[in-house]
Parts: structure tokens; C-alpha cells; sequence
């Protein structure tokens, strides 16, 4: 019987709910309302108070950069990870010829933005999966010398699945590309290297317990010396340039030049309060704590004989445990009924275990499917 590493009623509306849907959206820590009301105090508070903007906001990133494994200069908040993947298609200088190698099972906003530079000559490549999975040497085989990117996620929305990113960093040396990684279903979850990779992205409002408005980037100035930002604004500066000269741009040395104005300020509040209730649980502890739990919901899926896209072996899965279905919503629909929450959707249910969930929370996930008749002949595993 694992309990939960955090109480569910540390979060808003969990009262006699299973929440096993992380991965679509995380419930709201109840702290996170004070998180806010000492954002209207510090708004309210003229230059005094925007100093304290600004030291949350340094305090986010020093949380950040313990998770990352990179130091702060490295973190930049932007918007969200579509503006972050975008940043990298938009700064890298493409030549003719060049492409980008990730997998067809990829996060829309991890394709899309590569299209863009169909016109400039360069090839978007896409790797297809084995029943969904990737496998490495698939990405090793369509890497060549004139691949200049690889982009990849650490764990995958749709199948759960999470890649050994060491091994992608070779294979990614090995034709002297560059490694993006979107974090978004590893971060507050798994252990995260941004050190492995060049680019990292990740949502704040999944597995790092935060909300929208904010998402982390990291560029990684070891491997990445110089980078130019595509976008310009105030904050991208060292210093304003005068009226003599108003167009001279010294841009900041660190990833604050990525960051063009303002961020979300409430954002960042409820996301430093986030990082501070996670960092109080170690990493290592959420991680076994998950394997657990997600071994008991494939042993209980393969049992009830449905169809399991997730590997079966611990170290190549994190929260995300996902089962093929020919009606994913009649599902997600009939458990939430009973006041079982998951996510379903592209033939697909995904099962999402966190910090907060218990032994107890997957018995009422089996209780549910079992009640409703689930599993349904057309997603039986022949
Ligand atoms: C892998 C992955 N990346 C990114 C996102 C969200 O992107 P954004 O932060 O741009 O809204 C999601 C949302 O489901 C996702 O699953």
C-alpha cells in the first residue's frame, strides 16, 4: 500500500475525487491563493512592491536552475513551451539542406514550428514509431551530417514512454546536432539534466503543480555559447541605448535576453510557491513513488486485458500510464461519472500518477472500469 507523498487536501476540490490526470492539468494547491494574495500586496505596493516582483521571480528561477541542473543564467520564463520551441526554429542560422529529426508520436507544438522553415530549405524528418514507441536506433539511423537538430520529449504525452536522454545526447554528438527536450511530462516528476541537452522546455502547469502564463526555458550556454533571439524588447538589453544612438543593442549575456518584456507576474508567484512545495519532497522519492504506482495500474490494465502502450520496465516510464481505446471519451466520461479523473483522447487513455495519489486511488480506478464494463471488446489485447 503506497499513501500519498502529499495530501490530496493540500489541493482545491479534491475532496472525494481521484485525480489521475496530471498529465492533462494538475489540481491548484490551496497555497497558491495565498501565493496570489501576496502578489496583490506586492503589485499594490508601487517600486517597493515590483522589487518584490522581480525577487520571486529570481527566487523561481534559483528553484528552477536545482531542478534543471543549470545554473539561473541558464533559465529563461517565457509564455509557455510552444514560444519556447519556437525561439529555438526561429535563432538557430539554418542553412539549405539542414533538418530537424524527431519522432511522429511528438507533441503537435514540438512538429509544427520545423514547417515553418520548409522555405529556407530545411527538411523536417520524421521518425516513425513501433506501436508508438520510439526506439532509439530509429533516431540514430535518420540523423545525418546535415541533421542540425534533434527534438524529442523526455516522457511522452501519448504513450508515456520516456527516452534514455544520455543516449540521445550521443546520438545527437554523434552527427553534431543539437538536443532539444520538452520536460513537460518529467519536471516535478522524474530527474531532469538540462546539462544533456542544448534546449530545454517544460508547462508548469502539469507535473510541476503551477498554472499557465509561464514556461521554462533553458538554453544551455555550455553547448551553446551564443544565441540570438529572433524577438527584441526592453528586457532583452543590458542597458536602453540613448538618444544619440537609439538603436544600439548590447544584449543581456545570460537567458533573461529571451525574455522580451514582462513576465506573468502571477504566474511566477503560484509557480515559486509550486517549486518550494515540491522541493520539499526529494525528486528520487516522487520517481519510486510513481514507479509504483504506475506498476500497479499496467499490472492491473495487462490483467484486465487491455491494451498497454507504456513500456513495461520502470525506467522507461514516469507518471503516464496509457491504454489504447476505441472510445477514449466514453471512458474518461464514465469514470468521471464516478469521480475518477484521466485523460482520453487520439485512441488513447492516459492514466497520470503524482505526488498526492495512493494504492487507494488506483483501487478506485479498477472499481470504476470494472463497474462501467470497461474494458470493451475492440480494446482487448489479442
Ligand atoms: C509534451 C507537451 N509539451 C507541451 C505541452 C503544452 O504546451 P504549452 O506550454 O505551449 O501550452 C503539452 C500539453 O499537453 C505537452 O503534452
Amino acid at each position: 500500500m503506497n499513501g500519498p507523498l502529499i495530501d490530496p487536501n493540500e489541493f482545491v476540490g479534491l475532496e472525494g475525487v481521484v485525480h489521475l490526470c496530471t498529465g492533462g492539468e494538475a489540481p491548484f494547491l490551496r497555497s497558491h491563493l495565498d501565493a496570489l494574495a501576496r502578489f496583490a500586496r506586492d503589485k499594490s505596493d508601487g517600486m517597493a512592491g515590483r522589487e518584490r516582483l522581480f525577487a520571486t521571480y529570481d527566487s523561481t528561477k534559483q528553484r528552477l536552475s536545482a531542478l534543471v541542473h543549470r545554473p539561473p543564467a541558464d533559465v529563461a520564463l517565457l509564455a509557455h513551451v510552444s514560444e519556447g520551441i519556437n525561439l529555438v526554429a526561429q535563432s538557430l542560422d539554418w542553412r539549405p539542406g539542414d533538418n530537424v529529426v524527431l519522432a511522429d508520436v511528438e507533441f503537435p507544438s514540438l512538429i509544427y514550428p520545423w514547417t515553418r522553415l520548409a522555405h529556407r530549405g530545411v527538411e523536417t524528418r520524421i521518425v516513425p514509431t513501433r506501436a508508438g514507441l520510439i526506439d532509439l536506433n530509429d533516431v540514430r539511423a535518420a540523423a545525418d551530417e546535415r541533421t542540425r537538430l534533434i527534438a524529442a520529449s523526455q516522457v511522452s504525452y501519448l504513450t508515456g514512454q520516456r527516452l534514455d536522454i544520455t543516449r540521445l545526447c550521443e546520438i545527437a554528438s554523434a552527427v553534431n546536432a543539437r538536443l532539444l527536450i520538452d520536460a513537460t511530462h518529467a519536471l516535478g516528476v522524474v530527474p531532469v539534466d538540462a546539462g544533456a541537452c542544448d534546449f530545454l522546455v517544460s508547462s508548469c502547469y502539469k507535473w510541476l503543480l503551477a498554472a499557465h502564463g509561464v514556461g521554462v526555458f533553458v538554453w544551455n550556454r555550455d553547448r551553446v555559447p551564443d544565441l540570438e533571439p529572433a524577438s527584441l524588447g526592453w528586457h532583452s538589453v543590458e542597458w536602453f541605448a540613448d538618444v544619440e544612438n537609439p538603436t544600439e543593442v548590447v544584449l543581456r549575456p545570460d537567458a533573461d535576453r529571451l525574455e522580451i518584456g514582462n513576465p506573468s507576474f502571477p504566474s511566477v508567484y503560484i509557480l515559486d510557491n509550486a517549486l518550494e512545495r515540491l522541493a520539499r519532497v526529494p525528486t528520487s522519492a516522487v520517481e519510486s513513488h510513481v514507479r509504483a504506482l504506475g506498476g500497479q495500474v499496467r499490472d492491473g490494465l495487462v490483467e484486465r486485458g487491455f491494451r498497454v502502450l507504456t513500456p513495461v520496465e520502470p525506467s522507461e516510464r514516469a507518471g503516464n500510464i496509457c491504454f489504447s481505446s476505441p472510445d477514449p471519451l466514453e471512458v474518461v466520461a464514465r469514470l468521471a461519472e464516478q469521480h475518477v479523473l484521466v485523460w482520453g483522447g487520439e485512441g488513447r487513455v492516459r492514466v497520470s500518477v503524482h505526488l498526492y495519489n495512493s494504492s487507494r486511488d488506483v483501487d478506485r480506478l479498477f472499481a470504476g472500469l470494472d463497474s462501467a464494463g470497461f474494458p470493451q471488446v475492440a480494446s482487448l489485447s489479442v
